[in-house]
């Protein structure tokens, strides 16, 4: 028996991935950035309380958006499965954290699909850094894991979500009723960018990690 012990990338390879475009870096939250994410979402993500979640994590007091923000994180890594798994990444500007951004995938090795969905602190929204991260999940995740579709979803009236898919070449996939944050009803607007249909700008992407990932993935193609 070896007496060497794991890092802990080897242990969880989903650590490992690292994306950097430029200024920007995308790495899965890990507990170290718990802090930094909670103050950042103190006092809420939302431009004048418009639903954006289906979930109520950023109300509250100081505590409750940090401790909700934790077990959220943490519960992502407690059910991960290979057939249905999400991955938060934390998003950093110049090495500054300035949001998250999310990536679900649902059998993925066999439907090549994820869904996505993200948020910035206030301060740092309508800098074109929504765009900016999602491309890079876009990018990635076509090059790396051979994803052909993307999805994803944002309530009526949350137009700056609505622009950055449009922005990023998505179509309108349907809508269906839903209960936010607020706990009224809703209309949540799907749409839909499959990777034949992306037209690649990024040349500055970065991306380390993805051989693990893919194998912890199972992905074979
Ligand atoms: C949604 C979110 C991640 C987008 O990131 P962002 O950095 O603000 O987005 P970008 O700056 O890249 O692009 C925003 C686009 O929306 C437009 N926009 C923003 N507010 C708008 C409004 N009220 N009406 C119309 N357009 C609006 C901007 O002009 C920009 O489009 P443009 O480049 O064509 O001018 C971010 O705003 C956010 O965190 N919002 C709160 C949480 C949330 O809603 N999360 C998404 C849940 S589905």
């Amino acid at each position: 028996m070896g007496t060497r012990h794991m890092d802990i990338s080897e242990i969880w390879p989903p650590f490992a991935l690292h994306l950097r475009s430029h200024d920007m870096e995308l790495s899965p939250v890990k507990d170290a950035d718990i802090p930094e994410l909670a103050q950042i979402a103190r006092g809420g993500v939302r431009r004048d309380g418009i639903e954006a979640f289906l979930v109520n994590w950023d109300s509250g007091t100081d505590e409750q958006v940090a401790r909700s923000l934790a077990q959220y994180h943490w519960s992502t890594r407690a059910n991960f499965t290979i057939d249905e798994w999400t991955i938060e990444f934390t998003v950093r500007v110049n090495g500054r954290a300035i949001g998250v951004q999310g990536v679900n995938g649902h059998r993925f090795p066999l439907t090549k699909t994820v869904s996505t969905a993200s948020w910035l602190a206030l301060p740092e929204q309508d800098r074109g850094y929504g765009t900016r991260m999602r491309r890079m999940i876009i990018e990635t995740f076509t090059s790396y894991f051979g994803a052909s579709r993307f999805d994803t979803a944002y309530f009526d009236g949350n137009d700056a979500s609505r622009r950055v898919s449009e922005k990023l070449g998505y179509s309108p996939n349907g809508d269906r009723s839903v209960v936010g944050q607020n706990g009224t009803a809703l209309t949540e607007h799907h749409m839909v960018l499959r990777s034949k249909d992306y037209v690649r700008t990024d040349n500055d992407l970065q991306v380390t990690g993805a051989d693990a990932f893919r194998t912890f993935l199972t992905i074979t193609t």
